[in-house]
């Protein structure tokens, strides 16, 4: 392994920073040795109806019971505007910076109320209640926001489903939670070109249909004023709602464990599972992990690129940096719109402090060439972050030379849809900095690496990464079914989270995520279910067998590898590999598109008929002398095939 460089923290980010180095320590170790009286202080940072008495209630074992801040009442709409009114009320709250640059807003908190208000107001009106499940299909606009808050002022649980999936995907997760009310709009618009959503939504909302989920609200937020279908009764626009009802609505007095959200995620087996946060923990976790890791500031313009639709908006577009009255930046387009310039471009122009993104794009931009980051200014620049994958040490050591001018700390933050808010990560006046290595856990974190049997690996090592207590922002449940939360988290290692990553702690007590270990990919920071990818290809009619593995790819971080067994007698045509990408495509979204399909007349099994994916993944990864121990397969042969045919040559 080459040499690791340590970036030193430098003295000017620790001046005015939080948190300073032998503050880390002794907060952390006051945060695990007494998880009840740290949590206790800190839960107060947000506000509370019925302040609790209760903290900590959790348990990893039998049927598994997570419980924080129990008998607290509080509201997370009135943690994240109201509470903020008196001194901030005229203060931006959300700068929206549109596809077009030369599309842009700013919402104050005294708007941001008012606009929240009235769409809770709207729901009520069509008689969404506390716990009803709302499924939020937006672009990034200021509305997906409204939309959010609106659901937890009244005690609505959001869905939201990402703008780039299929109408399959969505109508699975429309059934999977019994949602009944829609928030849509007639189209998004990335990069220049315009999505269907409002089309998309109909579509799903008739295959739910088919499943007796009847949505009986669709609520269309006009975006681009595109040509739409409409159903009267069923469908109705937005600003026209929310002019007639009043600008006021009581926020909900919320239990701490009333469900917040769901959120759908893709594990190592079948459909996707419906994360489930709850109230007062999370909002708690989300905030403060926004504060420390960020170093955020009063008066700092923050700005995540994630989508809405996946938890990193959720935690840190929306509720952390809300909570904490910061101004956070929500922005509709892509990287490369209209050139590579665009992310430095929005820096300057709303004077950017913090600014959070994905490997995935570092990757693409550093691609694009140094110049497109060296023409503009960066001057406002004080922290950096990444999120969603392993960042390799070249795209760190890019993003903190040219992005940041050797000047700004990166803080490289592992966490998950499950763990609600980062885990793992460097804080930027305390943290010294590896490239590659999200660093030191977050307070009340206790890591641990185990051996596949299980044993605990202590020091130095590699292994699979568990957390051994409870944190508040950790999910609850599975939505439904809690027998799955129990058998995919903490079956693996009784009396454990098992966090599905690899991971090798070094000498200095840093951790490095190596990737999952468990049959999930990671494509662009965005999680896919091998078992997902495989079931959209054998529902194709001439496929009769798929299996699909990730192999490492220079953007997206891990591509798509598909092996495809055909029916007999179909032919293996380039116009077929086409026909089954858009296939997928159709059944998931473009983010599930396999990059290669290797047409196999056998996949390797074992006698048992298990498909040996060990020997798969080696062959898409075009490294195939160290294929092991080929003995046990039921026909040996097939692997000479797999290899003579393989798609990644290099
Ligand atoms: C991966 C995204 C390395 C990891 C917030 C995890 C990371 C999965 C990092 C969760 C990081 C996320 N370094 N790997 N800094 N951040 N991951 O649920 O494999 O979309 O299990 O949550 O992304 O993805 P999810």
């Amino acid at each position: 392994m080459s040499e690791v460089r340590v970036h030193r923290v430098q003295p000017a980010w620790k001046k005015n920073a939080l948190i300073d180095n032998d503050t880390y320590l002794r907060w952390y170790g006051e945060s695990v040795k007494n998880p009840d009286k740290f949590w206790g202080k800190h839960g107060k940072r947000i506000d509370w109806f019925k302040p609790y008495t209760k903290v900590k209630n959790t348990s990893f074992e039998g049927k598994v019971s997570i419980k924080w801040f129990e008998d607290g009442l509080t509201n997370v709409s009135y943690n994240c505007i109201d509470r903020h009114l008196k001194k901030r009320g005229n203060q931006t709250a959300i700068i929206w910076e549109g596809d077009n640059p030369y599309d842009d807003k700013k919402i104050t908190y005294n708007e941001l109320y008012e606009h929240v208000c009235r769409l809770a107001n709207v729901m009520k009106k069509h008689g969404v209640k506390k716990g009803d499940r709302v499924t939020i299909y937006m672009p990034m606009i200021p509305e997906a926001a409204y939309a959010m808050l609106a659901c937890t002022r009244i005690g609505a649980i959001h869905s939201i489903v990402f703008g780039g999936f299929s109408p399959d995907a969505l109508a699975g997760r429309i059934v999977d939670c019994e949602s009944t009310f829609v928030i849509t709009a007639d189209e998004g618009l990335r990069g220049g070109k315009s999505i269907p959503l409002k089309e998309n939504t109909d579509k799903a909302i008739d295959i739910a249909a088919k499943h007796h989920v009847m949505v009986k609200d669709v609520l269309v937020v006009r975006r681009t004023g595109g040509k739409i279908g409409w159903a009267p009764g069923r469908d109705h626009w937005y600003h026209d709602e929310v002019r007639s009802v009043k600008p006021e609505c009581k926020p909900e007095k919320m239990k701490a464990e009333d469900p917040l959200f769901i959120l759908y995620t893709s594990g190592s087996t079948g459909k996707p599972k419906g994360v489930l946060h709850t109230t007062g923990g999370y909002l708690v976790y989300a905030s403060m992990t926004h504060q420390y890791v960020f170093d955020y500031h009063d008066g700092d313009i923050y700005w995540c690129t994630a989508d809405v639709g996946w938890v990193t908006g959720h935690s840190y577009i929306v509720y952390g940096p809300l909570a904490n009255g910061a101004t956070t930046l929500m922005f509709e387009g892509v990287p490369n719109y209209p050139s590579a310039s665009r992310f430095w471009d929005v820096v300057d122009k709303h004077k950017v402090n913090i600014f959070y993104t994905a490997p995935t794009a570092i990757r693409a931009l550093m691609g694009a060439g140094d110049e497109h980051v060296k023409k503009t200014s960066r001057k406002s620049l004080r922290v950096l972050g990444s999120v969603g994958e392993p960042i390799n040490p070249e795209a760190w050591e890019w993003y903190y030379n040219v992005v940041g001018d050797k000047k700004v700390p990166i803080v490289d933050t592992w966490w998950q849809t499950e763990t609600g808010g980062i885990l793992i990560t460097p804080l930027p006046g305390a943290t010294d900095l590896k490239p590659g290595s999200a660093t030191r856990p977050f307070f009340g974190v206790k890591p641990e690496l185990v051996d596949n049997e299980g044993n605990v690996l202590d020091g130095a090592a590699d292994g699979n990464l568990c957390i051994t207590d409870s944190w508040p922002g950790q999910m609850r449940t599975v939505y439904g079914d809690h027998e799955r939360f129990i058998q995919t988290y903490f079956a693996t290692y009784k009396g454990k989270y098992f966090t599905g990553d690899g991971c090798r702690r070094d000498a200095d007590g840093y951790y490095w995520i190596t990737g999952r270990v468990d049959d999930v990919i990671n494509v662009s920071g965005h999680r896919m279910g091998t078992a997902e990818v495989e079931s959209a290809l054998v529902s194709h009619d001439k496929v009769s067998e798929a299996a699909v593995v990730g192999y490492p790819h220079d953007i997206k971080g891990q591509g798509i590898y598909s092996y495809v067994t055909l029916m007999s007698g179909i032919e293996a045509t380039e116009d077929l590999r086409k026909e089954l990408v858009a296939h997928v495509r159709k059944e998931i979204g473009a983010i599930a598109s396999p990059d290669k399909i290797q047409f196999a007349p056998g996949l390797p099994k074992t006698r048992s008929g298990k498909i040996m994916r060990r020997i798969l993944r080696k062959i898409a990864e075009d490294d195939f002398g160290a294929l092991g121990d080929t003995s046990t397969l039921a026909d040996p042969a097939v692997v000479d095939d797999l290899v003579a045919n393989r798609q990644n040559k290099r």
